[in-house]
């Protein structure tokens, strides 16, 4: 399977203080091309830092990362990481981060409109991206009047209004219940078929976890494990245990 983002001895250090924090320690992974990858770990493993350095929003201290198979070597360097995020990159959050005083298909669009697109085509991609959400008839609402699930999902055809070719979520069903979040997880399917997307979910749950089609355990900035999803009802009991092992090794 070809290989659409790769990072190669990923560390990271913050200083607290006197305090230094190690949150990633030599970390190397590929995400392929149409592959959903999730990342699991306890509080604090690393995995918002990491998904900030690979969505370059944030800058390791040492290691490589390469797009499409070429070193990038100014991958988290302005200005090219504004351009990377624009052209390659949709984030989706545990908190929606959307804005309230804003409609539906205002939010949508509000990349497009910073991007300079004309308004006739504006609207054609945002009524794509709306159908792909399942949110037609909702276009004029604002986020306050819907549920957290349809918040999310406006959020989502946000991220992926600029029809990025990586997507990464940071919790993205964190804030939703048990049903809601497997209908978002359906719909990460969904554009990853028909969007030829890759994705990236960094969550907390077995449940979410067994949708992607590998799973990354994470513990004090190492990656120390990975599993492969079969699609059966097994995997969510391989998923507890090995997270379970994790935490309690
Ligand atoms: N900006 C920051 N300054 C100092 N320490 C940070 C900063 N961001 C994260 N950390 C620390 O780095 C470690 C990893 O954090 P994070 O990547 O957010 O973990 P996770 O998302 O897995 O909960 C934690 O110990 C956290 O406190
Ligand atoms: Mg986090």
């Amino acid at each position: 399977m070809s290989e659409v983002l790769r990072v190669e001895g990923i560390s990271k250090k913050y200083a607290n203080g006197d305090e230094i924090i190690e949150a990633l320690k030599n970390v190397s992974l590929t995400l392929h091309k149409g592959e959903i990858l999730a990342i699991m770990g306890s509080s604090g493993s690393g995995k918002s830092t990491l998904l900030h350095i690979l969505g370059a929003l944030d800058v390791p201290d040492e290691g490589k990362i390469y797009l499409n198979n070429i070193y990038e070597k100014n991958y988290c360097k302005e200005p090219y990481s504004t351009q990377i995020r624009s052209k390659y990159i949709g984030f989706v959050f545990q908190q929606f981060n959307l804005i309230n005083d804003l409609t539906v298909i205002e939010n949508i669009s509000l990349p497009l409109i910073l991007d300079g697109v004309e308004d006739s085509l504006i609207h054609k991609m945002v009524t794509e991206k709306l159908e792909m959400v399942d949110l037609i008839g909702k276009e004029h609402n604002r986020p306050c009047e819907l549920s957290g699930g349809q918040q999310q999902r406006v959020a989502i055809a946000r991220a992926i209004i600029t029809n990025p070719k990586i997507l990464l979520a940071d919790e993205p069903t964190g804030n939703l219940d048990y049903n809601t979040a497997k209908d978002i997880m359906s719909l990460f399917i969904k554009m990853n078929n028909e969007l030829k997307q890759s994705t990236i979910i960094v969550t907390h749950d077995p449940m979410v976890a067994s949708y992607a089609d590998r799973v990354l355990f994470f513990h004090d900035g190492i990656l120390k494990n990975e599993y492969q999803t079969n699609n059966t009802d097994t995997d969510i009991d391989e998923i507890i245990n090995l997270f379970r092992n994790l935490v309690t090794r």
